[in-house]
C-alpha cells in the first residue's frame, strides 16, 4: 500500500474541479499582458550579465550557436509547458502536471526542485541588479564601502572554487529583494502594469545594442569562430565531448549550459494560468510568443557583441557596456545601464512571483501546511505570507553567495524542471488520450524527447558539482516528504482510506477518466488539515 501512495496521481477532473473553487487568485491577465510577463521574465541578468562572461571564458563568437541551442531547447519545453497550461490551468506549473501524472512523490520532489529554482534564481538576479546598480552609483558621485558592495565569497568559473572576498553582504541586492517582496504582497494587477513599464524600457534598451551596435560590427572578430571548440559535456566528471579548463568543460555547449540562465522565465508564464482571463489560449500564446521574441534579440545582441570586440577582449563583468565604450560611445554605458537596472527589476518581480505560487498548489493538496503556505490576503488576494518567506530566504542567499555558483544551480534545477515536465506530456498523452487539449504540442512523443534529450546535455554541460548541490537538495526534500507530507498529502492519504475500504487501489480511476467526478476528499485549503 505504501507503493501506492506514493505514486497516488491526481486526476485531471479533480485538478479542473478545484479551479472553479473558492479563495482563488484573481483573472485579470490577457495574452498581451502573459507575453509581457514572459518577456519581463526572459530578458534580464543573463543577456545582460552572463553572456560577456560566456563569450570571454566558455565559448567565444559561437556563443551565437549557443544561444540558438539553448534556445531550441527551450521551445521543445515550451511546448510541453504550453500543453499542460492548456489542458490543467490552474497554479503550479510542472509541480501539478507531475501530479496528474507520475504520482505524488515526483510530484513533491518537482515542488521542490520548483521552489529551489525560483528562489535561487530570484537570488541570482538579484546579484545581477545590483551589479548594474553599483555601476550607475559613481556616475552620481556616490561610491559604496567595499564591506557593502559584494558577497563575502565569490565563485571562480575558471576553476570552479570559492575566493574570499573584502565584502561583508551585497547591500543593494538586498535592498532590492525586500522592495519587489513588498509590491508584490500588494498584489498582481499593480505588479502587471509595474511590469509592463519596465518590459518597455528593456526592450527599448535591447533593441538601441542591436541597431547602434550592429554599425560596430568588425566581422573579423568573429574568427576563429568557436575558440573553445564546440563540446562541453562533462559526465559526473568523465569528459564526454570538447575541451576543459581547469576541469571545467568549455566549447559551444558548456557556453549553452550558462546562459540558458538568459531564457529561463518563459515556464512563468504557466504558473499564471489561474489568473489568465482565457487560459487555455492566451497561456500557450504568452510562451510561445515571448520565447520567440527572446530568441531573436538574444541572438542578434550576441552577434554585435562579439561583432564589435574580440571574444578574449570582451569584459567578463560588464561585456555590452565596455563594448560600447570601446568605440567611443561611452554615453550609451549609462543609458545601457539604467536600462539594466528597470530591465532586471522586471525579471526580479515575476520569478519571485512565482516560487509563491508553487507553494499555494502544493498546500492545496496537503504538501506543505495549508494554514501557513496557502494563506491568501483577504484584502490584497496574494499569497503573502509565502512571498515573505521566500523573500527573506532570497535575501539571505543573494546577500550572501556569488553569482556565479547561484546562477549555474538554477539551471541545472530549472533543466530538470524541463526534463519532468516533457516526460510527464508523454504519459498524460498514454494515461487520459481523450482528455481535452486546446493547445497540442505537435509531434509528440518526438518533441518531448528532443526536449528531454537537450535538456540532459546540457545538464551535463555544466561543471559536476552542479549535480551534486542538486542531489543535495533534492535528498533534503525527500526527508521532508516522508516526515511530513507522505501523512499529510490528502490524494495519498485518499488513496489509503480507498484501498483499506474496498481492498482495492483506485490507481485506475485516479487518472483513467478524466471525466470521471473528482471523488475529492476534504479540501486542505481554509481547513486545519496540516495540524491533524
Ligand atoms: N532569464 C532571466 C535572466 O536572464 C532569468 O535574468
Amino acid at each position: 500500500m505504501a507503493r501506492h501512495k506514493l505514486f497516488a496521481t491526481k486526476p485531471l477532473a479533480m485538478l479542473l474541479e478545484e479551479a472553479k473553487g473558492e479563495n482563488r487568485l484573481r483573472r485579470v491577465l490577457g495574452p498581451v499582458q502573459l507575453t509581457a510577463l514572459g518577456v519581463g521574465a526572459i530578458i534580464g541578468a543573463g543577456i545582460f550579465v552572463a553572456t560577456g562572461e560566456a563569450a570571454h571564458n566558455q565559448a567565444g563568437p559561437a556563443l551565437m550557436i549557443s544561444y540558438c541551442f539553448a534556445g531550441l531547447t527551450c521551445v521543445f519545453a515550451a511546448l510541453c509547458y504550453a500543453e499542460f497550461a492548456s489542458m490543467v490551468p490552474v497554479a503550479g506549473s510542472a509541480y501539478t502536471y507531475a501530479y496528474a501524472t507520475l504520482g505524488e512523490v515526483f510530484a513533491w520532489i518537482i515542488g521542490w526542485d520548483l521552489v529551489l529554482e525560483y528562489a535561487v534564481g530570484s537570488a541570482t538576479v538579484a546579484n545581477g541588479w545590483s551589479s548594474f546598480f553599483q555601476s550607475l552609483l559613481p556616475k552620481v558621485g556616490i561610491h559604496l564601502p567595499e564591506a557593502i558592495s559584494k558577497a563575502p565569497i565569490i565563485f571562480d568559473t575558471t576553476t570552479g572554487e570559492f575566493v574570499r572576498t573584502n565584502g561583508i553582504v551585497n547591500l543593494p541586492a538586498v535592498i532590492i529583494t525586500m522592495l519587489v517582496t513588498a509590491v508584490l504582497v500588494k498584489g498582481i494587477q499593480e505588479s502587471a502594469s509595474f511590469n509592463a513599464l519596465m518590459v518597455g524600457v528593456k526592450l527599448a534598451a535591447v533593441l538601441f545594442v542591436i541597431l547602434v551596435g550592429a554599425f560596430f560590427i568588425n566581422p573579423d572578430n568573429w574568427v576563429p569562430f568557436a575558440p573553445y571548440g564546440w563540446g562541453g559535456v562533462v559526465v559526473f566528471g568523465q569528459h564526454i565531448w570538447g575541451e576543459t579548463v581547469g576541469g571545467h568543460p568549455v566549447g559551444m555547449m558548456a557556453g549553452a549550459a550558462i546562459i540558458f540562465f538568459a531564457y529561463i522565465g518563459f515556464d512563468s508564464v504557466s504558473t499564471h494560468a489561474e489568473e489568465a482571463k482565457n487560459p487555455s489560449r492566451d497561456v500557450p500564446i504568452g510562451i510561445v510568443a515571448s520565447l520567440i521574441i527572446c530568441t531573436i534579440l538574444y541572438i542578434a545582441v550576441v552577434a554585435v557583441l562579439t561583432g564589435m570586440v574580440k571574444y578574449n577582449q570582451i569584459d567578463p563583468g560588464a561585456g555590452v557596456s565596455m563594448a560600447f565604450s570601446s568605440v567611443g560611445l561611452a554615453w550609451a554605458d549609462a543609458i545601457i545601464a539604467i536600462a539594466g537596472v528597470a530591465g532586471i527589476t522586471s525579471v526580479l518581480l515575476v520569478m519571485m512571483l512565482s516560487g509563491p505560487r508553487v507553494f499555494l498548489a502544493m498546500s492545496r493538496d496537503g504538501m506543505v501546511p495549508p494554514s501557513f503556505f496557502g494563506a491568501i490576503h483577504p484584502k490584497f488576494k496574494t499569497p503573502w505570507k509565502t512571498t515573505i518567506l521566500i523573500g527573506a530566504g532570497v535575501a539571505i542567499m543573494t546577500g550572501l553567495l556569488p553569482i556565479g555558483a547561484l546562477l549555474q544551480m538554477t539551471n541545472i534545477g530549472t533543466l530538470f524542471a524541463f526534463v519532468v515536465v516533457c516526460t510527464a506530456v508523454i504519459i498524460m498523452r498514454k494515461t487520459n488520450p481523450d482528455a481535452h487539449r486546446p493547445f497540442k504540442c505537435p509531434m509528440v512523443p518526438l518533441v518531448p524527447i528532443l526536449g528531454i534529450a537537450f535538456c540532459l546535455l546540457l545538464m551535463f554541460s555544466l561543471p559536476t558539482a552542479n549535480w551534486i548541490r542538486l542531489i543535495g537538495w533534492l535528498g533534503v526534500g525527500l526527508v521532508i516528504y516522508f516526515v511530513y507530507s507522505r501523512h499529510h498529502a490528502v490524494m495519498g492519504r485518499h488513496l489509503a482510506h480507498e484501498v483499506a475500504a474496498h481492498g482495492a487501489s483506485p490507481r485506475g480511476q485516479a487518472v483513467g477518466d478524466p471525466d470521471a467526478p473528482p471523488d475529492a476528499p476534504d479540501r486542505p485549503v481554509d481547513t486545519d488539515a496540516d495540524k491533524r
